[in-house]
C-alpha cells in the first residue's frame, strides 16, 4: 500500500498526464498565501505542501510556465531550512516536473513562486470584460490540468488533497474559492476545504461580487447588475439538491453555491466543489437552461465525490454526470422535457461518432501523449449516458438507483479506474440478476468504437410534432400556422436544426421576420440560427455573428460558428478577421481551441 493512497485498490494505473509518483511521496494538503496582483496580472506567494512519503523518497511535483523562486523544507519542530530542487525540460503539454529532495524527518515544503503570463488556468479581465465595466476581474480553470499553471502540486485526479488559502486582494473586491470561507481579514480572505479533492477542482475568482441566497444551502454569486437575474433563473436550485439527495445520497459538502462569471468563461459550467462556475449565456430569463445547473451539482457525487483516477477514465465523471443530470430534469420537470434533452443530445453524439477516428469512440480512452481537454467530446457524455441508460432499462430502475448509492457510497473520497468500475459493477448489480447481466456487453460499451446496437434510442413526441411543422413549412405553409406559440427553447433549437441545409435568402428572411431569431438573445437558439446564415449567406445575421464572437468566449458555441466560417474563402477571411479582434477577450483555452481550428490542425 502506498503512502495515503485514495485510490479504491492498489492497481498501479499510472497518470500519464502528471509527473507525480504518488507511490513514493504522495502530496496530502495544500496551504496556500496568494497575492492577486492585477496590475502586473500575477499571482504571487507560497504553496506549502504536506507529504507522505516512502522513507528518503524525493518528492515530484507538476508546474507550467511557474517561476519557482525558492523552496524551503519545514522539519517537525518548525525547523525551516532552504533546499535545492529541480525543474524538468518544459513538455508542451505536461509542463516541467518540479523535484525536490527533502532532508530526513521533513514532511512539509513551502515553495515561494510567481505565476507567468502564459498561466492556461487563469484569466485577468480588463473592466471592459465585466458586467458592471468598473473593476477588473480574475477567474480560474484548473480542469483538465491548467491547475498546474497556477500552483505548484501534483496535478494528478488521484492526488487528492485538502487545501486552506489565504487570498490577498485589492481594497473593494471579493474573492471566492471552492472551498469554506472562514473570514476576512486586512483585504485578505481566508478559505479552508476540509474534504479531500482532486487537484483539478481547486478554483479561485474575484471581482466586484454580491450574493444571494436561494435556499437555506443554495445561493448566488455574480457581479451586482447580474445578480437578481441570476437568483431568478436558478430559483430550483435547493429542490434540484434535494431530488438528487432522494437518489443518490446525500449532498456531503455543506453548501451548494453558483458563480456567474463574465461571458468570457470559455465553458458552460465547471464543477468547482461548493461553487460551480456558470457561463452567463444560460441566464435565458425563462429557466429553460438549468439543464447545466443540474449537471454541476450531478458532479458533486459522480466526479468530485467518486473522481476518475485518470484522465482516460474521464467518461467517469461525465458519463455518469449526464445520466444524473438527465435524471434530475424528468423529476422536475417532467419526461417530456427530459425525452428533449436526451435527443439533443443522442443527436450531437451520432454526429461526432460519424467523423472521428475509431480510437476516438471508446469510453475508456487512450490520451497519452495528447491534451487530456482533448478528451472533451460528446462521447464520454452522452455514450457514457446511453450506457448508464442501458443498464438502468435491463436491470429496472429501483436496482439501478440503489446501485448507483451503493456506488457513491463505496467510493466517496476515492478515484477510481474504468477497471474498477467494472469489477464493482459485476459484483454489486450483475449478480442481483444473471439473466439480465447476459444481455450486458460491457467490452463493446467501454471498450469498441461506435454505438453498440442495444444503445436505447430516446425518443421525442414533441421533436416529432417539430419536425412535422418543419415539413409543412418547406410545403409552403405560413411560419405563423406552425403552431409554434409555446415551443420551449429545445423546440426551437431542434427546428433549426431540422432546416434543410439549402435555403435562399428570401426563406431565411420569411422565419426570420416571424420568429426573429437573428434578434434572440439566448445563445443556445441563436448559435445554431447562426450556423444556417453563415451556411447560406444570410447577410441580414453578420453583424449579429460579429457581435456574438466578439462579445460570448464560451467555446461551445465559438467552435461551431468558426467551423461553419472555415468552409468557404470568404468565411474565412471573415473567420480570421474577427479571431484578430476577438482574441484578447478570449480565455486562454477559448483562444487555443480557436487558433487551432483556424490553422487546421483539428
Ligand atoms: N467538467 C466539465 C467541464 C470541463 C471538462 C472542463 C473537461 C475542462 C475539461 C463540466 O462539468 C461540463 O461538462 N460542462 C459542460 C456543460 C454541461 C451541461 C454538459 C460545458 O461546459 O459545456
Ligand atoms: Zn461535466
Amino acid at each position: 500500500m502506498s503512502p495515503g493512497n485514495s485510490r479504491a485498490d492498489d492497481a498501479s494505473t499510472a497518470d500519464v498526464h502528471s509527473h507525480a509518483r504518488p507511490a513514493e511521496a504522495r502530496v496530502t494538503h495544500v496551504d496556500l498565501d496568494l497575492t492577486v496582483d492585477f496590475g502586473t496580472r500575477v499571482l504571487q506567494g507560497v504553496a506549502t505542501l504536506d507529504i507522505e512519503r516512502q522513507p528518503g523518497a524525493a518528492v515530484t511535483l507538476d508546474s507550467r510556465g511557474l517561476e519557482i523562486q525558492q523552496v524551503k523544507a519545514l522539519g517537525k519542530e518548525g525547523k525551516a531550512e532552504v533546499v535545492p530542487f529541480t525543474l524538468g525540460p518544459a513538455d508542451p503539454i505536461l509542463g516541467s516536473s518540479l523535484t525536490v529532495k527533502l532532508p530526513e524527518g521533513a514532511n512539509r515544503i513551502a515553495i515561494a513562486y510567481r505565476t507567468s503570463k502564459g498561466a492556461t488556468a487563469v484569466q485577468w479581465l480588463d473592466p471592459a470584460g465585466t458586467a458592471g465595466g468598473r473593476s477588473p476581474f480574475l477567474f480560474t480553470q484548473s480542469e483538465a490540468i491548467h491547475a498546474r499553471s497556477w500552483i505548484p502540486l501534483q496535478d494528478s485526479p488521484a492526488v487528492k488533497v485538502t487545501y486552506t488559502a489565504l487570498v490577498r486582494v485589492p481594497d473593494g473586491l471579493v474573492a471566492v474559492m471552492s472551498a469554506e470561507q472562514r473570514g476576512k481579514k486586512a483585504g485578505a480572505y481566508e478559505f479552508e476545504m476540509r474534504q479531500p479533492v482532486a487537484p483539478y477542482l481547486i478554483a479561485l475568482a474575484v471581482g466586484d461580487l454580491a450574493f444571494r441566497p436561494l435556499g437555506p444551502r443554495t445561493g448566488v454569486w455574480a457581479e451586482p447588475s447580474v445578480v437578481e437575474a441570476a437568483a431568478k433563473e436558478f430559483v430550483d436550485t435547493e429542490t434540484m439538491v434535494e431530488a438528487v439527495e432522494k437518489r443518490y445520497g446525500p449532498y456531503r459538502w455543506g453548501r451548494y453555491d453558483l458563480l456567474v462569471l463574465p461571458p468570457s468563461f470559455p465553458f458552460g459550467g465547471m464543477e468547482n466543489p461548493r461553487l460551480t462556475f456558470a457561463t452567463p449565456t444560460i441566464l435565458a430569463g425563462d429557466r429553460s437552461l438549468v439543464a447545466l445547473v443540474a449537471h454541476e451539482l450531478a458532479h458533486s457525487w459522480s466526479g468530485n465525490l467518486v473522481t476518475n483516477a485518470t484522465w482516460g477514465d474521464f467518461w467517469l465523471n461525465e458519463g455518469f454526470t449526464t445520466y444524473i443530470q438527465q435524471r434530475v430534469i424528468e423529476d422536475l420537470y417532467g419526461v417530456a422535457r427530459g425525452d428533449m434533452e436526451r435527443l439533443l443530445g443522442y443527436r450531437e453524439l451520432k454526429e461526432e461518432l460519424a467523423r472521428f477516428a475509431p480510437k476516438d469512440q471508446v469510453l475508456r480512452i487512450d490520451l497519452s501523449g495528447r491534451d487530456p481537454d482533448d478528451g472533451m467530446t460528446q462521447v464520454p457524455y452522452e455514450k457514457g449516458a446511453l450506457f448508464l441508460t442501458l443498464l438502468e432499462k435491463t436491470f429496472g430502475r429501483d436496482r439501478f438507483d440503489a446501485y448507483l448509492r451503493g456506488y457513491f457510497d463505496r467510493f466517496a473520497f476515492k478515484s477510481i479506474t474504468t477497471a474498477d468500475f467494472e469489477a464493482d459493477l459485476k459484483q454489486r448489480l450483475f449478480v442481483q440478476d444473471e439473466a439480465a447481466a447476459k444481455k450486458i456487453d460491457l467490452n463493446a460499451w467501454l471498450h469498441q468504437p461506435g454505438l453498440p446496437t442495444d444503445a436505447p434510442v430516446p425518443h421525442s413526441d414533441r421533436f416529432a410534432a417539430v419536425e412535422a411543422a418543419v415539413t409543412r413549412w418547406k410545403d409552403g405553409a405560413a411560419p405563423a400556422s406552425l403552431g409554434t406559440a409555446d415551443w420551449s427553447t429545445h423546440e426551437w433549437v431542434h427546428f433549426i436544426q431540422s432546416l434543410p441545409d439549402k435555403l435562399d435568402a428570401a426563406k431565411l428572411a420569411e422565419l426570420d421576420s416571424a420568429f426573429g431569431l437573428t434578434k434572440r438573445g439566448n445563445a443556445e437558439i441563436l448559435v445554431p440560427w447562426l450556423v444556417v446564415a453563415i451556411r447560406n449567406e444570410y447577410k441580414p445575421a453578420d453583424a449579429r455573428l460579429e457581435s456574438l464572437l466578439t462579445t460570448v468566449g464560451r467555446r461551445k458555441f465559438l467552435m461551431p460558428l468558426y467551423t461553419e466560417l472555415l468552409k468557404t474563402p470568404t468565411g474565412k477571411a471573415r473567420a480570421k478577421a474577427i479571431f484578430d479582434k476577438a482574441k484578447g477577450f478570449y480565455h486562454p483555452i477559448a483562444a487555443e481551441s480557436v487558433s487551432r481550428l483556424l490553422a487546421g490542425k483539428s
